[in-house]
């Protein structure tokens, strides 16, 4: 039983004190916000009025296991009474579990593992490590770094401008190198078929290292499959091709498996679709559901190896990297994910999702695209099917669409033309029933109000 606690003081108190992520506490306030979640359970979460929601984003497509999980609760307590955290220059046993753990799971020779806090820090080291590698085998020159336009790999300084410029914060770092995204649906490289595609999008990578000097070039950073997107699945040639051109050059690959580790798309890594193993592989998110938070940069041994020796050490020490009660709850998550099949559940709820998704799009003329992989899943929103524009930013589409959601108790989030879905993976048929007709509710309103509208005129 949760405890009675006065919603209105505690959004008042909100909106004057709490610098939310990604909100303006004026129109928070006027929406009566912020929405105050006070226990959760599996793929539902209860507000301060009582109010039950589907979380159909799983906190930040990242509650994996689900919540209330109260094994991972002991696990926590458990490590918090016997040891919280260590002297410097020491390690905890969790840790070291954890550690070999990740060894085991993560493909081919991803043997050692750099552990933080977060995302964004974990592409953060994965980018320092590729640098400090080019220079310790000779290439000092190489400090660009290529990612795909649309990405997003974290918030902080040297992550942020990867994927796209976010102009607040100019100047970018130097050596930011922006490649296509092999997105089938709207291929900037013309390609009329994923495959076409797939080839055209690893090509234009290949001809931006010979364009900048392979020397210039110390790694690529890339989604297997593409959450910010909206789910982008590229043709199954790019990968293997992308694998073959960063060993031809000397470049690191980093695989951005932040979102997509851990089951997201049916299988343990999405690297493992297409049986590549990158140099460098970061996680978090679904390490530990989101329970605590950890992330970190899983390092092949070719690469790893050639920081051994005391002249060699890659310089960086972050106070919370490897705590050992969230290394604990990692443990104890993947166990769970490992003995409820919850990879395995991922394919095949999401499997039965995209065939649901792809009905409305039948049903729904303003869907253009809907795909993805496992459950992580999106749909894009068009004006046109032949010219596939999206809709005038004036018509609000995300905002209301959102609106709508929430009218029919789902927490999911239009952002102006994509709508992303990462639940939990513990999500059973029956939910997916439930999201789709909300989905099918709020995209026929909303049809209904834009011809309304479009008659008027
Ligand atoms: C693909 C990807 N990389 C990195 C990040 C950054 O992770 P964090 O928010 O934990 O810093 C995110 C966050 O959503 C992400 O989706």
């Amino acid at each position: 039983m949760v405890e009675t606690i006065d919603t209105q003081s505690l959004q008042k108190s909100a909106q004057e004190h709490l610098w939310m992520h990604n909100r303006d506490w004026v129109q928070m306030a006027e929406e009566g916000g912020p929405t105050i979640i006070v226990e959760a359970e599996g793929v539902r979460a209860v507000d301060s009025d009582g109010r039950v929601w589907l979380d159909v984003n799983g906190g930040y497509c990242s509650v994996n296991a689900g919540y209330g999980r109260t094994e991972i609760a002991e696990a926590m307590r458990d490590q918090m009474r016997r040891l919280t955290y260590f002297p410097q220059g020491t390690t905890t046993e969790p840790l070291i579990r954890l550690a070999a753990k990740i060894a085991e799971i993560t493909p081919g020779s991803l043997n050692r593992m750099w552990p933080v806090t977060g995302g964004s820090e974990a592409n953060e080291t994965a980018i320092k490590i590729a640098k400090a590698y080019q220079k310790r085998v000779g290439q000092p020159g190489r400090h660009k770094i290529i990612s795909r336009k649309g990405s997003y790999h974290g918030a902080t300084g040297g992550v942020m401008f990867l994927g796209s410029v976010t102009p607040d914060y100019e100047p970018a770092p130097a050596g930011m190198v922006y490649a296509p995204q092999p997105n089938p649906y709207r291929c900037e490289r013309g390609g009329t078929t994923p495959s076409e595609c797939a080839e055209r999008c690893a090509r234009a990578i290949e001809e931006l290292i010979l364009f900048h000097g392979a020397d210039t070039i110390a790694a690529v950073i890339a989604e297997p499959v593409s959450s910010s997107g909206a789910a982008v699945v590229p043709g199954d040639e790019y990968w293997p091709m992308l694998r073959d051109i960063c060993s031809r050059y000397g470049v690191i690959l980093i695989a951005d498996e932040v979102i997509c580790g851990f089951g997201r798309t049916g299988k343990m890594f999405a690297s493992e679709h297409w049986g590549v193993v990158p140099d460098i592989m970061t996680i978090a998110k679904g390490i530990t559901s989101s329970y605590l938070p950890l992330a970190a940069a899983v390092v092949r041994d070719e690469i790893a190896d050639v920081f051994a020796g005391e002249d060699n050490i890659f310089k960086q020490a972050l106070t919370f990297g490897g705590h050992p009660v969230t290394a604990a709850v990692a443990l104890k998550n993947i166990e769970i994910i490992e003995r409820e099949s919850l990879v395995q559940n991922s394919a095949d709820v999401g499997d039965y999702f995209l065939q649901q998704l792809e009905s409305l799009k039948e049903e729904h003329p303003i869907i253009g695209d809907v795909r993805g992989i496992g459950l992580l899943l999106g749909i894009e929103l068009v004006s046109d099917h032949e010219t596939k524009d999206p809709f005038p930013p004036q018509l609000n589409i995300g905002e209301r669409l959102t609106q709508k959601f929430q009218e029919r108790g789902l927490i999911l989030r239009c952002g102006g033309s994509t709508i992303n879905i990462g639940p939990p993976l513990c999500l059973t048929t029956s939910d997916v029933d439930e999201i789709t007709r909300g989905l099918d509710g709020s995209l026929g309103e909303l049809e209904d109000e834009l011809a309304d509208e479009f008659t008027d005129k």
